[in-house]
């Protein structure tokens, strides 16, 4: 990989230039060649979808797990990556990564578990189409839907589970439902996909119900939007979006796998540079949270067989995916997080004991202690993937929030860049992003703990 770049970059108070955080001994103006220069940047949303959701191609589906499209953008002029390299993500989610990098011509390839997020991604990141051919095709289905509304209005019900009920009203389902059945019928193979994630794109944005994330509020009403309307103009951005891209890098690999990154089918030392967001553990439940999205597409009727398809193949990070009598709380962390560090090990036990003493004092609800121990468990497991799947002498930055479950600090990311030493990583630096989740200090129910978001910067 490159050296860093000769100039310190613009960057908001705090936050050090490349040269300060990660080569302290540099000096500015070393490197001859000339660096890009940034613009000012607001570290602070990195963490957070906000920027992605007016993009073009990020924003065609609103994963509120998503990270700024920004922070991909900084962290390949950060490293100076071009074309010659090959970025890793982990954790791919809808591919804001790999969206960014296939922009540079950057070769890239991750793994997500949730089957139907890396169906979304894989999506995102074809652009290889016949452009004329496209939009030929999208023309003529746009002209067909709105030339059989009448027949969309009175097609055949079909049974959906209550929760769609509850977001659309009767006629609008049944026109989106019927959209779906047309995709499936008339929409040729290349762009199928397309016209699907356009009209999953449209689903929030129709609702009649607060769809927001991270909660459906089903009697929390707002203005319910045509579903068919909603989903043409989706259609339409696509195809604008697919035509504002580099005609020279429509080909750039851009692999994404639906699997899991404890395990992945990649080569050893086969990347230049990872960039990714793990989940945190922050009681986050992917499966739940695109319910709706699972249950139109029919990918899951119900809710036993979202944890099956969805839940199991996570890493943990939501007490819902806790089946207790699973684990034993008293010795939970495997010998890889032990091997890694026995003082972050220690340490974590200790957390899960006092977890296991809170769980009682409150009754017993939430098995925080079993969700701490295993998540670290398995984001073990994903760092030591990692460290195989990356080249020495290249990075791995994470953009990840310590936690503070029943008011127990855990600080995630210290614990994880620790861990990483133990596992084939030579160093770790953390950058602090922004403070988060603050609604404790107005709700005295809740932990007294000030949270943060911060970048993890291992060195391989
Ligand atoms: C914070 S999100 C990443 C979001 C992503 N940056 C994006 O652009 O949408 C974390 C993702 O990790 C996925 N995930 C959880 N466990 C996984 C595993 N074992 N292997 C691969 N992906 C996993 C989740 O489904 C989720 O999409």
């Amino acid at each position: 990989m490159d050296p860093l770049p000769a100039r310190p970059y613009f960057l908001p108070g705090g936050f050090p230039s490349p040269e300060e955080a990660l080569s302290p001994g540099a000096e500015e103006g070393n490197d001859p060649r000339p660096g890009p220069r940034l613009r000012p940047l607001d570290i602070s949303e990195f963490g957070t979808f906000k920027d992605s959701k007016a993009a073009p191609i990020h924003g065609w589906f609103q994963y509120p797990a998503g990270f700024s499209y920004r922070a991909v953008e900084f962290a390949l002029d950060w490293n100076r990556l071009g074309r010659g390299d090959r970025v890793l993500d982990p954790f791919t989610g809808t591919g804001t990564t790999q969206v960014v990098c296939k922009g540079r011509g950057i070769p890239s390839a991750g793994t997500e578990a949730h089957p139907f997020v890396a169906r979304i991604a894989r999506t995102k990141v074809f652009w290889d189409y016949d452009y004329a051919e496209l939009q030929e095709a999208v023309g003529r289905f746009q002209a067909h839907l709105r030339s059989s509304r009448e027949e969309a209005r009175h097609a055949a019900e079909e049974s959906v589970p209550p929760l769609l009920g509850k977001c659309f009203s009767p006629s609008n389902l049944r026109g989106l439902l019927y959209a779906k059945q047309e995709i499936h019928r008339r929409a040729p193979p290349p762009f199928r996909d397309l016209f699907e994630v356009a009209l999953i794109g449209a689903l929030r944005q129709a609702s009649g119900a607060a769809t927001g994330w991270p909660y459906i509020s089903p009697r929390k009403r707002i203005t319910e939007k045509d579903g068919i309307d909603t989903f043409l103009s989706q259609l339409d951005r696509c195809v604008r979006d697919l035509g504002g891209t580099p005609p020279r890098f429509r080909r750039t690999p851009a692999e994404v796998v639906e699997g899991d990154c404890r395990q992945s089918p990649f080569q050893d030392a086969s990347f230049t540079f990872a960039f990714t967001s793990p989940p945190y553990l922050n009681n986050y439940d992917y499966a739940d949270r695109t319910r709706l999205e699972g249950y139109f597409t029919g990918f899951a009727r119900s809710w036993g067989e979202i944890s099956q398809k969805v839940r199991e193949k996570l890493v943990m990070s939501a007490t819902t995916q806790v089946l207790r009598s699973r684990f034993r709380t008293t010795d939970i962390l495997e010998p890889a997080v032990w091997d890694a560090s026995p003082a972050v090990a220690e340490e974590i036990q200790r957390k899960v004991d006092l977890l296991t003493e809170r769980r009682w004092e409150k009754g017993g609800r939430k098995s925080y202690d079993v969700l701490v121990g295993q998540y670290f468990n398995d984001l073990t497991r994903s760092l030591k993937e990692a460290a195989r799947l990356l080249r020495r002498g290249s990075r791995y930055m994470l953009i990840l929030g310590d936690s503070a479950p029943y008011g127990v600090h855990v600080p995630t990311e210290a614990y994880l860049g620790r861990i990483a030493c133990g596992l084939g990583f030579q160093s770790y630096r953390l950058f602090p992003l922004r403070s988060r989740g603050d609604k404790w200090r107005s709700n005295p129910q809740r932990h007294q703990v000030p949270l943060k978001e911060s970048l993890l910067v291992l060195e391989r």
